[in-house]
């Protein structure tokens, strides 16, 4: 079976990552998911933004955690990218489910709390993903969200207030053995691990443990006909355009 090829945080080679202009780019092409982050702001709305600080968006080392949902809504979230994307909004999770949802596979990844002071304020992140994409979406389109997260513990809180969430763990690396990632992997249906870090021997026990393989992010002919010939699941681009041509011509 042909892997999906999902869109790294949306079109982002072409667009400013994780917003409007980025998911509509990337649904331009017959992709099959978007892949995209979410953090919280300080009063706790589910934002879509990637780093752990806002250097691209205001010049400052901050996290999106240390502003009012009003104060980051009020920013520029296209600037940085190009002049031409200036005046690109900031997301929430309501609206991005609200737009592509029923459009497309989504891959949700709740980010890590960006240090110890806000641990507490994304584990009640992890509540609300939860809750939100089990109460917002239509019945007939769960069946698209995924969650993903590096950190076991909210993946574990996810799927405490949605249990037939299906939730991927990212890796830091490949790992020989299940035991030692942080959770039970029966609880999981799969893993990502980014593209220079996967091994045929990691492939192998993916398959064994019924692990769905994400690996991200593949930009380049070479790079995606490993991804092939391993058998991987799921390929992230930021490419999607370059990327599906490739994919394609080989089916
Ligand atoms: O979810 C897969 C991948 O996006 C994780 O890495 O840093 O690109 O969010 P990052
Ligand atoms: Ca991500």
């Amino acid at each position: 079976m042909m892997p999906w090829l999902v869109a790294h945080r949306g079109a982002m080679a072409e667009a400013p990552e994780n917003t409007r202009s980025a998911f509509d780019r990337a649904l331009s092409f017959p992709v099959d998911g978007i892949e995209f982050d979410v953090q919280s702001s300080r009063d706790g709305m589910p934002v879509i933004f990637h780093d752990d600080t806002l250097q691209k968006i205001n010049g400052s080392r901050d996290s999106a955690a240390d502003y009012t949902f009003d104060e980051l809504a009020d920013m520029d979230w296209g600037r940085w990218f190009s002049p031409a994307h200036a005046g690109e909004k900031l997301l929430t999770l309501e609206e991005v489910l609200a737009l592509y949802a029923h459009r497309t596979r989504l891959m949700v990844e709740i980010k890590p709390a960006p240090d110890m002071m806000h641990e507490a304020l994304y584990r009640k992140l992890a509540r609300s993903v939860a809750i939100q994409m089990r109460t917002s979406v239509p019945g007939e389109f769960q069946d698209n969200l995924y969650v993903l997260s590096f950190d076991p513990e909210l993946l574990r809180i996810v799927l405490e207030h949605d249990p037939d969430r299906k939730c991927v763990l990212n890796l830091e690396h490949a790992v020989e053995t299940v035991s030692g990632i942080g959770m039970d992997a029966a609880a999981l249906c799969g893993w990502g691990l980014e593209f220079s870090r996967l091994n045929a021997d990691f492939v192998a026990l993916s398959r064994r443990c019924g692990l769905k393989i994400m690996t991200y992010s593949c930009n380049s002919r070479e790079t995606v006909e490993q991804a092939l010939q391993w058998g991987v699941d799921v390929i992230m681009t930021d490419d999607p355009g370059g990327m599906f041509s490739l994919i394609r011509q080989r089916a």
